[in-house]
């Protein structure tokens, strides 16, 4: 497990450091990509040598998801987290996106408000008006350096009978907060109150680092709610395509199953399947290696920051690998700070306004990728930023 080696992506089609979506996105294809949420590190290295094992075999014809597909991914989260997933609650789904259009038409109808936590991952956004629902905003409150839920204003949104969901980003793309328990029971208790069903996305839930601790929604609120869980972030296997559905309310999971049946996505990909279920049979070690290496990137970011003062200020990360710069100190407009970011430090970092409007004079870093990069995007950066005084 290096982390430190500089592995090229480029000549694959990878969306990260395609030069066509560097152009595209930041009119710069020589940017340093951090962009996207994937890792340039490679996977556990049983996962890749029980793949190089399936590609030596030769035949990929049918297959089903065996048992000890759905042991591996039960005792990892047994194990890990201290939640014990029911095997009749799981419903397999090809990508979490997948997942949660699904759950948006089958729990509101056309019109109905699904309610959202600005800044946050902007895909959501796409999936509920592509699904034409309404995009109902309860933005987070940023009070003293951290992002908080503005309860009462949840409850007002949860209160009104046309909002249906919510979606819960657990933890927190881009602000990387890690909900706590608490914090989670009054959500929970929010939205059964008045009836909401909760969608709690959990992809980045084994990103915490301590002393925070990923509590999964289902711990608190079964009922009306579906978890979407995924080993893409985890282990860097985004691009097998493979993401796992918990529905304990068996009404909610049959008409799931039907849907699935009915559009035939419930198919297996040779490949994804061992490799979920090798890395999260495998992968804690690993796993714990990255931790500490992120955690690391981080340590490194906020001295940085420090030793040469400039005026970002990084927002203390809880969880994920990813994070939440504060520019507000430049006082550039949206548009001009991006412009700043991709085309005078050329580096390739979301803006932050992609997350809604609540995310402007913001950007979010990908830091899952060797320390070196951070550092080259960093003196990229700070070498703007002095030519720009
Ligand atoms: C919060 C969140 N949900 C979902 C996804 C995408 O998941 P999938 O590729 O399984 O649709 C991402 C990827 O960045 C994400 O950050």
């Amino acid at each position: 497990m290096d982390f430190d080696e500089p592995i090229d992506r480029s000549h694959y089609p990878t969306m990260k450091w395609s030069g066509d979506f560097l152009l595209d996105h930041f009119g710069n294809a020589e940017a340093i990509p951090m962009s996207v949420a994937d890792m340039d590190l490679k996977a556990p290295p049983s996962v890749i040598a029980h793949l190089h094992k399936r590609v030596e075999h030769g035949i990929y014809g049918y297959e089903y998801k065996p048992e000890t597909y759905f042991a591996a991914l039960e005792s990892w989260y047994r194990n890990k987290h201290g939640w014990k997933i029911e095997r009749q609650h799981i419903e397999p789904c090809p990508s979490i996106l997948n997942a949660i259009a699904i759950l948006i038409n089958q729990h509101s109808n056309a019109g109905d408000g699904v309610i959202l936590q600005p800044p946050v991952f902007f895909e959501f956004r796409m999936v509920i008006k592509s699904n034409g629902r309404a995009i109902i905003k309860n933005p987070l409150k940023l009070v003293e350096g951290q992002y908080q839920i503005d309860f009462d204003d949840l409850e007002a949104k949860a209160a009104d009978p046309r909002n249906k969901i919510l979606i819960l980003c657990n933890p927190h793309n881009p602000v990387s907060r890690v909900w706590t328990t608490p914090e989670l029971e009054r959500v929970a208790a929010i939205c059964e109150r008045y009836n909401i069903f909760v969608i709690a996305d959990e992809i980045h839930g084994d990103f915490v680092f301590p002393p925070h601790h990923y509590t999964p929604y289902q711990t608190i609120s079964a009922q009306d709610s579906a978890t979407c869980i995924s080993p893409a972030k985890t282990f860097n296997i985004a691009g097998m395509v493979d993401a796992i559905t918990i529905i304990p309310n068996a009404d909610h999971r049959q008409r799931f199953h039907e849907f699935a049946h009915r559009y035939q996505i419930n198919k297996v990909n040779v490949f994804a399947s061992i490799a979920t279920e090798i890395a999260y049979r495998d992968g804690a070690a690993w796993l714990d290696a990255l931790l500490t290496y992120l955690q690391g990137n981080i340590a490194f970011i906020k001295e940085f920051l420090q030793v040469n003062a400039l005026n970002v200020t990084l927002i203390e990360p809880q969880g994920t690998f990813l994070v939440w710069l504060d520019f507000r100190e430049l006082g550039l407009d949206a548009k001009a700070l991006e412009r700043f970011l991709a085309q005078e430090a050329q580096i390739a970092i979301a803006p932050g306004y992609w997350f809604g409007r609540e995310g402007a004079g913001f950007a979010r870093m990908t830091i899952a990728c060797p320390r070196d990069t951070v550092q080259r995007a960093l003196d990229n950066l700070a070498a703007a930023l002095q030519l720009s005084e």
